[in-house]
């Protein structure tokens, strides 16, 4: 665990880089842009990742139901799957030109944090596969735990989904 703090941090610092860097150079608005501009820069399954996302491709758009998107692209663990359940979630309207919505970026956190959702791997020979899992998922939880995000009943962005 004391490893995965400093790791953690990393992913955050880079992350917030991202998105700032996103909200000034970039006019915020449209699907595939903010479907884009998700979590940390670096990619894990089909759906986990700052450029990685089923959505887009012929078979899943935002117009197309979540079954349909997994059909299309499948989620290659439980993992990916939370991923692919937040990528459809910012499909939700409205409205449609944030980038990050505090009830998705709340769902995938509390999904994750603490869950059972990489001991799928078990046993010694899923150890890197494991160990791989609970990084991203410990990457993942730090990010959403501290990114500003536009909160629905407050009508504004908030510093994180805890503050709407
Ligand atoms: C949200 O931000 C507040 C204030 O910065 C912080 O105390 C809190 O721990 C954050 N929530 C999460 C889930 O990390």
């Amino acid at each position: 665990m004391t490893m995965l703090a400093p790791l953690a941090a990393l992913f955050v610092f880079t992350c917030t880089l991202a998105c700032f860097a996103h909200g000034t150079d970039v006019p915020v608005g449209g699907t595939a842009f903010h479907i884009r501009s998700k979590r940390s820069p670096t990619k894990y399954g089909n759906w986990c990742g700052l450029k990685t996302t089923g959505i887009g491709l012929d078979c899943c758009t935002c117009a197309n139901t979540i079954e349909e998107c997994r059909a299309c692209l499948p989620p290659k663990d439980q993992l990916d799957e939370m991923c692919l359940r937040h990528d459809m979630c910012l499909c939700d309207q409205p409205p449609s030109n944030v980038l990050h919505k505090c009830y998705c970026e709340r769902e995938v956190y509390n999904n994750i944090k603490g869950s059972s959702v990489c001991r799928q791997y078990s046993g010694w020979k899923n150890l890197l596969k494991r160990a791989q899992c609970s990084t991203y998922a410990a990457s993942m939880v730090a990010l959403f735990g501290g990114l500003p995000c536009w909160c629905d009943s407050k009508q504004k962005y908030v510093p994180n989904f805890s503050s709407c």
